[in-house]
């Protein structure tokens, strides 16, 4: 009996997390493109497609990252090195049932690398309800260099600095102001 109270217990406590963190899945980029690539909307898909981060696996695949990843002394090709994609790509790392079926880990750095896997929110009746859309795990970031510099920084062998205001600049896809 003690044991038996003892696994309900620990379902209890445990399960918050497993349902809390594993339900949502990533569906790809030209998902969320489909409502967000009009002019009207903020042209996000295509601002993103001509960013570098959309080639950022591409990247990976050049003999200038395969030099990079050897003389960090990592012996396999950048593209298959954890150290190099962890901030290149998102998705290598998951469950096939975490990635849906439009889903493409060549797209590299996209848009649910930063605001989240979309499963849960990306139904036009969610994502009009901010509230409603960060609680189906749609993230948005109050300090946004923060964010930024979780991967711009002295880890990444290129590093050159940081500017947020520029970088911003180059990336930065707002929902334009209608009144
Ligand atoms: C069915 C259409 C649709 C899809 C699909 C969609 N969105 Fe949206 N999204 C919207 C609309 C409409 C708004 C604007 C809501 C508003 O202005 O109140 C929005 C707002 C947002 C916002 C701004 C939230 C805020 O208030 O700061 C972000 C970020 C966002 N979407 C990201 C995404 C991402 C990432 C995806 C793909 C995983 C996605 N959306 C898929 C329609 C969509
Ligand atoms: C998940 C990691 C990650 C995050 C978070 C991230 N970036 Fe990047 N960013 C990259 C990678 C990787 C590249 C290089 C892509 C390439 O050249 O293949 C890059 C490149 C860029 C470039 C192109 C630089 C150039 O050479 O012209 C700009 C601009 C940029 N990022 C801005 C931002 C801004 C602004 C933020 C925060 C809002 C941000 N990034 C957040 C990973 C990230
Ligand atoms: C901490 C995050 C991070 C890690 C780890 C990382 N990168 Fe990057 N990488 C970036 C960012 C950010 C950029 C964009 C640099 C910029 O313009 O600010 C970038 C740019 C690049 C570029 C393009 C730079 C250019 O000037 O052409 C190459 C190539 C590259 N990375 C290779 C690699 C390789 C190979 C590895 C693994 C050994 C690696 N990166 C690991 C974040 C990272
Ligand atoms: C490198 C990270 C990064 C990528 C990639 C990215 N975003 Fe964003 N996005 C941000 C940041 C940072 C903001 C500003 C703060 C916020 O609202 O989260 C933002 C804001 C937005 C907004 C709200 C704009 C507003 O005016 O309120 C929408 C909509 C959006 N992104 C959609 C997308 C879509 C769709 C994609 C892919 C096509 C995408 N984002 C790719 C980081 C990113």
């Amino acid at each position: 009996m003690k044991q038996l109270t003892y696994l309900l217990f620990s379902f209890l406590f445990i399960s918050p997390y497993l349902f809390s963190q594993n339900n949502f899945t990533y569906i790809g980029a030209d998902q969320c493109g489909m409502c967000h690539k009009t002019e009207k909307q903020g042209s996000q898909l295509s601002i993103w497609k001509n960013s570098n981060h959309s080639k950022a696996y591409e990247t990976l695949k050049t003999d200038k990252a395969d030099q990079i990843a050897k003389e960090k002394g990592f012996s396999t090709p950048a593209v298959e090195t954890q150290e190099c994609l962890k901030c290149h790509v998102t998705g290598y790392n998951l469950d096939k049932s975490m990635l849906g079926n439009k889903f493409k880990i060549e797209d590299g750095v996209q848009c649910e690398t930063c605001h989240g896997p979309g499963s849960g929110y990306k139904d036009m009746k969610v994502m009009k309800d901010r509230a409603l859309a960060i609680k189906n795990g749609l993230i948005v970031h109050e300090e946004k260099e923060k964010f930024c510099i979780t991967c711009h920084n002295a880890e990444s062998p290129t590093y050159t600095g940081f500017e947020f205001e520029e970088y911003w600049s180059k990336i930065k896809h707002d929902i334009p102001k209608t009144n």
